[in-house]
């Protein structure tokens, strides 16, 4: 256990959700494919990408991502992405405290419809804008922590945190 040949390769299904404009195709390119794009269009319906990464015991893990779109026109849809994923990223803007609403309420629905042992991460995008900053980083820290989520802030502009979100959620991985 634990030797070179275990090697296991997990893949597991990602949603991300969260208000429209708060950046969650942005933290998804730039995991991707390590690019920011100031001028990202408004999501429509859904868009699906995939990336692996390598774990230091030789794990790779690849996710299959469903960056959701966050005008409320799709609310309606958002069950069909975050039904049966593995894992959650709900995503606010850290300028603006009505996406940290949303995202409360995000939570709330997963915890009512997602998968009982979903991994769920909090994160507070924009981080770059701390001069904007309306929402505290501790209001990020008590709400993940009352709902037994990970937290991180990030900024998809700087790439700062973005690689660590996914290294964090694949070690909560069951
Ligand atoms: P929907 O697809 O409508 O749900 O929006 P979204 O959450 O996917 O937002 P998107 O990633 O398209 O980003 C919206 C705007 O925020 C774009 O103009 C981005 O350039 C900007 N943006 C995204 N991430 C950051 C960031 O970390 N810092 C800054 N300063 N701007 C960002
Ligand atoms: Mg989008």
């Amino acid at each position: 256990n634990g030797g070179p040949n275990d090697a296991k390769n997990l893949r597991v299904k990602l949603v991300v959700l969260g208000s429209s404009g708060v950046g969650k195709s942005c933290i998804v390119l730039r995991f991707v494919r390590g690019q920011f794009d100031p001028t990202s269009k408004v999501t429509v319906g859904a868009s699906f990408l995939s990336q692996t990464i390598a774990l230091q015991d030789s794990t790779t893990v690849k996710f299959e991502i469903w960056d959701t779109a966050g005008q409320e026109r799709y609310a309606a849809l958002a069950p069909l992405y975050y039904r049966g994923a593995a894992v959650a990223i709900v995503v606010y803007d850290i300028t603006n405290p009505e996406s940290f609403a949303k995202a409360q309420y995000w939570i709330k629905e997963l915890r009512k419809h997602g998968s009982p042992e979903i991994v769920m991460a909090l994160v507070g995008n924009k981080a770059d804008l701390h001069e904007k900053r309306e929402v505290p980083v501790q209001d990020g820290i008590d709400c993940a922590e009352k709902n037994g989520m990970f937290f991180i802030e990030t900024s998809a502009k700087t790439s700062d945190n973005i690689n660590q979100l996914f290294e964090e959620i694949a070690k909560r991985l069951p």
